[in-house]
Parts: structure tokens; C-alpha cells; sequence
């Protein structure tokens, strides 16, 4: 049966790779996007401009969006926390990029060093920018369900950034259950909220597998409108300021569990699964 179009966003080489114990190659990351890159993908993650005393693995972003070979129709996009991450990204030519937010204080404080308020006083900015030179900005809430410092987190709190963001100017917000927490209900229930402030077009659910319920809650927002997915191939992924945050879903799980429920994905399963085998090949060396 044709459900219609579902998206996955493919954050594996930022998200996957961030948390990687081994010092991964720039050359083997271009390698890992290239293959992305003839997948289908509209959208791949590829960089992150953070500090490199904090996010070591990242450090080679700038080398990542030069090496690559665009793809045409695919935006490559990279992760900025504040001004001097926007404006690396910017220098170089990132096609969208992304900012980030937490629900819970604690989480903010730990992964960028400033409270939630702050982050939104670095945000306010970029935004502005981005506006002017036209780069689209993705927002992303982490913590949506549970955070690892401050516990379990209200839906009302995360509808709260997410409206913030989405009002600022971000074009999707995305929803990270960075701990896995989540389980069909409780995901059901905070996008009830959220639903009530973002139009449910404009979010996303980035779900880590921490505890295998990831399919599970990807189900349960299917079933509250949501057709935007991130996931990151070879299910690598975590966050190193989340103790228990373990990989994100894998990429080629995802796309063949939302095709087997009838939705058009536009992806290449056998070179998603390509890719898998070689994220993975990457994490061992
Ligand atoms: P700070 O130490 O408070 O920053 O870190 P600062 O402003 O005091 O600056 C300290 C130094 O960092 C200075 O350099 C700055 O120039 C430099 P120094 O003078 O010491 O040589 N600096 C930078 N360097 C490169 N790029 C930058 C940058 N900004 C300042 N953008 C900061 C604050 C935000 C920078 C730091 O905490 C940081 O980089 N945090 C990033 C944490 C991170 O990347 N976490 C993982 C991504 S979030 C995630 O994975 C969750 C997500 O997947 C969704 C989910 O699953 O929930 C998105
Ligand atoms: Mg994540």
C-alpha cells in the first residue's frame, strides 16, 4: 500500500562519527559521504564546527566540505553552536546548517556550557545572518524525553523550545531522544505538545537506540504525522556529553522497515547498506 513520501535524514558523519573513539581520516570521511551522496539523500549532516578542544573527532569539518563531491540536489549541512562556528561553517559552504538546544538545563550546561537562555542569545545571530545570505537553519531539542543530569523532561518544556526555534526562523525542528528514554507513549505524548506550537510538517524525530525502542518510537510518531526521520548509517552515533547516549538508528533499518509499511523513501537500500558496512569498518580501522 502507498503510504506516500517519508525522509530520512542522514546524520551518520556528524552525528555517527562525533563520538567514535578512534581518530577517524578526513579522507575516509569524504569516502563515507560520497557513497551518501549517490544514496538519495536530500539531506546529509557532514560536519560540525564546534570546538575541537570539546569534539576532537570534528576537528577536520572544514577539510570534509572541501574533499566531498556534490551531489546534485543534496545539501550538505554542519552543526554550529555560536557566531564562530556559523561563520566557519559559512566559509566552508556548508548548504544549510544547523543550531542546537536542549529541553533541560542540565544537558545544555554539560554539551555547550551555557544555559538554555544563553544558547538562544547565541542563536538570535545566526539566524539573522543566515537569513540575509539565505542558508536554511535546522534547530534541533535534545532531551525531549529524558535527560542523563536532570531526569525526566515535560513535554510543555520541549514544546517550549521548540516553538522558540521554529519561531526564531528554523525551517524543522528536530526531536532528540538523545538517551534512547523514549517508549511509544512518552514519545506520542511530548509530540502531542510540540504539535500544538510547530506545525507537525516542520518537525523531525532523531531517535538514539539506546534501548531498541527506536523503531518503536519512530512508529509512534508516524502514526502523530511526522515524516522526517534522522538516523545515521551502520547505527553509529551518540553524544559524548550523554553518558548511555548510544548509536543513533541505523539508516538502512529505518528505510526498510518505513518501505516495507508502504512509504517512498527514494533511497538506494543496497547502497545504504554499502555505506553501513563501511561506517562501521571505520569505527575499527
Ligand atoms: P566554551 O569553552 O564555553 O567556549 O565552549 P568559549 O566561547 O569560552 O571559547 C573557548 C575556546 O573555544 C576559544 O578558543 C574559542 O575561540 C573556541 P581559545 O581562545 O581557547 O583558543 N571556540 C570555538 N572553536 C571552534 N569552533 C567554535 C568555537 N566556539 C568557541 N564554534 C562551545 C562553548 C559551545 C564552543 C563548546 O561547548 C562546544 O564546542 N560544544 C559542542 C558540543 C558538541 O558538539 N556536542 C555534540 C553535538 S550535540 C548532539 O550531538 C545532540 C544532537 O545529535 C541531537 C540529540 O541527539 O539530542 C544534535
Ligand atoms: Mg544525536
Amino acid at each position: 500500500m502507498d503510504k506516500g513520501v517519508c525522509e530520512i535524514f542522514e546524520v551518520g558523519p556528524r552525528d555517527g562519527l562525533q563520538n567514535e573513539a578512534r581518530e577517524i581520516p578526513v579522507a575516509e570521511k569524504i569516502a563515507l559521504v560520497d557513497l551518501l551522496s549517490r544514496a538519495g539523500f536530500s539531506r546529509i549532516e557532514v560536519a560540525s564546527f564546534v570546538s575541537p578542544k570539546w569534539v576532537p573527532q570534528m576537528a577536520g569539518s572544514a577539510d570534509v566540505l572541501a574533499g566531498i563531491k556534490r551531489a546534485d540536489g543534496v545539501r550538505y549541512a554542519a552543526l554550529t553552536p555560536n557566531m564562530h562556528g556559523y561563520e566557519d561553517a559559512v566559509a566552508a559552504k556548508a548548504d544549510e546548517i544547523a543550531i542546537f538546544a536542549s529541553a533541560s538545563e542540565g544537558f545544555s550546561q554539560k554539551n555547550i556550557n551555557a544555559s538554555i537562555e544563553e544558547a538562544f542569545e547565541r542563536f538570535a545571530p545566526i539566524l539573522e545572518e543566515a537569513r540575509h545570505v539565505d542558508i536554511p537553519v535546522r534547530g534541533y531539542v535534545s532531551c525531549v524525553i529524558k535527560c542523563p543530569y536532570d531526569g525526566v523532561i515535560a513535554p510543555a518544556k520541549v514544546a517550549e523550545v521548540a516553538d522558540r526555534l521554529f519561531s526564531m526562523g528554523c525551517y524543522e525542528v528536530s526531536l532528540g531522544d538523545t538517551i534512547g528514554a523514549g517508549t511509544p507513549d512518552s514519545i506520542a505524548k511530548m509530540l502531542l505538545a510540540v504539535r500544538d506550537v510547530v506545525p507537525v510538517g516542520r518537525l523531525a524525530g532523531h531517535f538514539h537506540d539506546t534501548n531498541g525502542r527506536a523503531i518503536d518510537n519512530i512508529d509512534a510518531s508516524l502514526s502523530m504525522g511526522v515524516r522526517v526521520f534522522d538516523a545515521a548509517v551502520g547505527g553509529l552515533g551518540g553524544c559524548p556529553f550523554a553518558p548511555g547516549a548510544a548509536g543513533n538508528v541505523a539508516t538502512e533499518t529505518v528505510n526498510a522497515h518505513l518501505t516495507a509499511l508502504g512509504y517512498k523513501t527514494g533511497l538506494d537500500q543496497a547502497l545504504i547498506e554499502e555505506a553501513a558496512t563501511m561506517a562501521q569498518q571505520m569505527r575499527n580501522g
